[in-house]
């Protein structure tokens, strides 16, 4: 799902990546003379924000693609970057003063054992952030492509929405995810990012190459059906004509290591 490459997914969810990586630093409060972590860190955007915050040689990050850590490796030379898997981190224990993720949590196979794993890395009272989607509420262009998908084809998108595959896309389960892995101080607060799009089909031109699970299911269509895909979608996001921006809300919880 994410093994392709990297130009693809900057293109598509990618896209608000580093604004959204801004309003993790912050939710985070990193800070200067910090040294950093960035689990399942993908073509690097994250990575990026923080070396600007931390100095790259203060930065590290892993992800399982081969081909996403070596963008991150290009787009943030001196920066630590590794291939591996949050569920078992190659770091000591407390060896990172904060430890992030963004928008994978939903991916891994064992998110308690992995969010435990960035809790063990991280020092005592050092944070652990991490954010999820907003899938069935303000993430403006999966809920409303996935609204145009279930209009077409009602019984075939119903399980295959993020609302029903994503475990993690409320504040509460992802709160709970946080004290499960025995973090403290638990609080989940709201980040709202944007991305501007010079046409419609700069937005819709990932989604036949079936990055993510809502481009695995538009690859998954014949020709035609794609085609009545993309029409419905341009047609609720009001058939913008030029340049348009599409808001998303993430939701981000922010805990203590014990
Ligand atoms: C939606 S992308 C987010 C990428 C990046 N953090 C960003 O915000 O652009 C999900 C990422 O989770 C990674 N991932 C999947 N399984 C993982 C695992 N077990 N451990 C760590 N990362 C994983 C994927 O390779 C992918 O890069």
């Amino acid at each position: 799902m994410f093994g392709g490459p990297a130009a693809v997914y900057d293109r598509f969810v990618g896209r608000y990546s580093p604004h959204l990586a801004r309003a993790m630093c912050d939710a985070a409060s990193v800070r200067p003379g910090q040294r950093a972590l960035d689990v399942g860190c993908g073509s690097g955007a994250l990575v990026a924000e923080l070396a600007t915050r931390l100095g790259p040689e203060c930065v590290a990050g892993i992800d399982p693609s081969e081909s996403f850590a070596e963008a991150a490796r290009l787009r943030v030379p001196g920066a630590r970057i590794l291939v591996g898997a949050a569920e078992l981190l190659p770091f000591g224990d407390g060896e990172f003063d904060a430890t992030l993720s963004q928008l994978v949590v939903n991916f891994l196979s064992d998110p308690e054992g992995g969010v435990r794993e960035m809790a063990r890395v991280t020092r005592p009272r050092g944070v652990v952030a991490g954010c999820v989607w907003d899938y069935g509420g303000e993430m403006t262009m999966l809920r409303t492509y996935w609204d145009a998908a279930g209009a077409l084809d009602p019984g075939g998108t119903a399980e295959l929405r993020e609302t029903h595959t994503m475990r993690f896309a409320t504040p509460e389960t992802l709160a709970d995810l946080w004290r499960s892995a025995g973090l403290g101080e638990v609080q989940v607060e709201p980040l709202v990012v944007e991305a501007t799009y010079e046409h419609f089909d700069d937005l819709w031109s990932p989604f036949p190459t079936g990055v993510g699970p809502a481009g695995a299911y538009a690859a998954s269509l014949d020709p035609e059906a794609q085609r009545e895909l993309r029409d419905e979608f341009a047609r609720r996001l009001g058939n913008p004509e030029g340049s348009f921006t599409l808001s998303a809300r993430a939701w981000c919880a922010v805990g203590l290591s014990q």
